[in-house]
């Protein structure tokens, strides 16, 4: 099961008008979709995800709700998509979901034993290919940019001294061996693991190459929500919207909307949620 987050002050920001287009970058397990069809059923919904999994998922709820358009893709086939039709919102929950984290058989998880796999799409290079292949200083790159990973150059030189890897806990042993376990609140292999999952997706270049898009989606007063997980995330997103995208789009969260109390303690997993939301100018 995955727990949507902050469902509904996202069902609030996309200020969803009857006879509207909307979309839901981020299908997942189908949490949104469902909140914004049941707040407002007279629209139509486009449905987007790279994994094949979630289109599943999605075809399934389409029984109940016709008014679901459906698309396997990434962020960089919303232009094709649209093809030509511009938005009354559109919402992006970045990430993975929790279908993805725990099942073992897509390796996203050091928790559990399973391929080392970490592909949303199915498709592409895997987290295997990265640390069984490549050079020791890209490794390391990898993990200091995208996992804030202090050792990544020991953690590097040691997963080259033990590959070939074939599952996520022969990798989670080996980085344990790198840095054994400190006073530390997180596994050794935690923000490795985030570095992996990050580049094997492309997570970064995805979302930058959409917000250099979302402006050319959106109709006069169309709205942009984006939930993000990490930091990393969150400043492409903030960065955009007070440089970039500054001209095109009206800021309406000052500061980000994060999950209160009630949300934290049901669902764990949303406490580093951040929720921001603009509204496109008629520029
Ligand atoms: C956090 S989950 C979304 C959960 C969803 N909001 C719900 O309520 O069930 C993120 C989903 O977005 C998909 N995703 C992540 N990056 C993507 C991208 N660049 N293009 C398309 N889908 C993407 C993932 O495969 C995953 O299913």
């Amino acid at each position: 099961m995955h727990t949507p987050v902050l469902l509904s002050p996202i069902v609030d920001y996309l200020n969803i008008k009857e006879g509207g287009l909307y979309m839901d970058a981020t299908f997942g397990g189908g949490g949104y979709a469902r909140a914004i069809l049941n707040h407002c059923p007279d629209i139509t919904l486009i449905v987007l995800d790279r994994d094949p999994e979630a289109i599943e998922r999605a075809h399934a709820m389409a029984i109940d709700y016709p008014q679901l358009e459906i698309h396997h893709g990434t962020f960089q086939d919303i232009e094709s998509i649209l093809n030509g039709r511009l938005l009354d919102g559109i919402v992006f929950d970045l990430g993975v979901s929790s279908f993805q984290i725990d099942d073992p058989t897509r390796g996203f998880s050091l928790r559990f034993d399973g391929p080392l796999d970490m592909r949303m799409s199915k498709d592409g290079i895997s987290a295997a290919d990265v640390v069984n292949t490549f050079e020791e200083n890209d490794i390391a790159d990898i993990l200091f940019h995208y996992g804030d990973e202090r050792k990544s150059r020991r953690i590097a030189r040691r997963i080259v001294a033990d590959r070939p890897f074939e599952t996520t806990m022969d990798l989670v042993k080996s980085i344990q061996k790198a840095v054994p376990t400190t006073f530390s609140a997180q596994p050794p292999a935690t923000k490795s693991f985030q570095a992996l999952r990050i580049f094997v997706n492309n997570e970064l270049i995805e979302i930058d190459a959409m917000l250099k898009a979302i402006k050319n989606y959106l109709k006069t007063m169309g709205r942009l929500v984006v939930v993000s997980f990490h930091s990393l995330e969150d400043r492409l997103v903030k960065t955009y919207l007070t440089q970039e995208g500054r001209e095109y789009f009206r800021i309406l969260t000052s500061k980000p909307i994060a999950p209160n109390d009630d949300e934290l303690k049901q669902n764990p997993r949303a406490r580093s949620a951040k929720l921001r939301c603009a509204e496109r100018n008629d520029a």
